[in-house]
């Protein structure tokens, strides 16, 4: 898998335009503790997020009042016309004496160095089949925060995982669990979102049965409707942390998630898509694609903004509460576990 995205975006730079390979960044627009879609209308909600994408994030975005790209008036996206929400739990450094501090997001040093955080988005094509964009109101999430073992995550999700970078160009060698040595350039978490989709509902309970991912290089008859390839990657700063002798002595790491999680393997993230028009199937069909170490989409069919402009979209949280310095517990109190 990672060697298909890599070799797909390398084949991008070369002028070998046979997929979309869109790449692009999103700054830090919020970080604060609501989920619009697995908790809507509960502020606070219980874990914290780092949240990119169109300023129209809330605490309730009920599809059927809520249009993204109509209530947004920024994203912090570098296409313009993407005003969809991209997710994320936190990561925390637990000290030796069990207060916690807050870890930053920083920019993809492969070409995003000035974004303010955030992450860097990827819409792909996989496979031969014609890729059908996501419609108004989809959204779906990936992952389960409840998992703490390997086998679970397994059993259920795939090409989710952990870079511990040893340069700022580290790949292959990911992990499905917190990398367990100090990491020199910070730690890469790569979400992949299945690429096949019902057909029929936007959103499903668990949000997540309306997509599946494909078997072998097809999608499954259930849900035969080939989506782009959505996959995120967040690099953290982990950097301030790196001094081994503030590790725990029993040589465990010291990097949470939000949600209380030492493993790893309760990695996840959420999608609500929020592309203008036909923006994203337009990009799509006309095969974008993006240089792999610049700021720098292919693209005559997308509308484009610097970083430095990116960076301006923020939100100020709804959430009364402080996130900076070290903390007795983690936001929300939840436990490590
Ligand atoms: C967020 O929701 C509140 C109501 O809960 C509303 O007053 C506010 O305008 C919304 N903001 C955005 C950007 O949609
Ligand atoms: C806990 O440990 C951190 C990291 O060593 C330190 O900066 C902080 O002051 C400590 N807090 C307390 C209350 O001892």
């Amino acid at each position: 898998m990672h060697w298909k995205i890599i070799i797909t975006a390398a084949a991008a730079t070369h002028g070998v335009h046979a997929a979309a390979t869109l790449r692009f960044s999103c700054s830090q627009l919020v970080v604060e503790r609501l989920d619009p879609l697995v908790n809507p209308g509960l502020n606070p909600s219980p874990h914290l997020h780092q949240v990119v994408g169109g300023n129209a994030f809330n605490v309730s975005m009920d599809p059927s009042v809520h249009d993204l790209p109509t209530t947004a008036t920024c994203t912090s996206c570098t296409p313009t016309e993407d005003f969809s929400n991209y997710w994320t739990a936190v990561l925390f450094f637990r000290a030796k004496n069990g207060t916690f501090h807050r870890v930053n997001t920083f920019g993809n040093e492969l070409g995003f160095t000035q974004a303010t955080g955030g992450q860097t988005v990827y819409y792909l094509t996989t496979g031969n089949a014609k890729v059908t964009a996501f419609k108004p109101g989809f959204r779906m999430t990936v992952g389960d925060p409840s998992f703490r073992t390997a086998a679970e995550l397994n059993a259920k999700y795939k090409y989710m995982d952990y870079t511990c970078l040893q340069s700022s160009m580290t790949r292959g060698g990911a992990t499905t669990n917190f990398p367990n040595k100090p990491c020199p350039a910070g730690i890469m978490v790569s979400i992949r979102f299945p690429t096949c989709w019902d057909g029929k509902n936007l959103d499903s309970p668990d949000h997540q049965s309306h997509v599946a991912y494909p078997q072998g290089n097809s999608c499954p008859s259930t849900h035969p409707v080939t989506v782009p390839q959505l996959f995120y990657e967040t690099y953290w700063d982990t950097r301030p942390f790196n001094d081994k002798s503030q590790w725990p002595t029993d040589g465990s790491q010291p990097f949470v998630w939000s949600f209380g999680d030492k493993t790893g393997y309760g990695i996840h993230g959420d999608y609500v898509f929020g592309w203008k028009g036909d923006a994203l199937q337009k990009a799509m069909d006309t095969n974008c694609n993006s240089d792999l170490f610049a700021n720098k989409i292919n693209c005559n069919v997308l509308k484009t903004q610097s970083l430095a402009d990116a960076n301006k979209c923020t939100k100020t949280t709804q959430v009364a509460e402080n996130l900076d310095g070290w903390m007795k517990e983690l936001p929300g109190g939840m436990a490590v576990m």
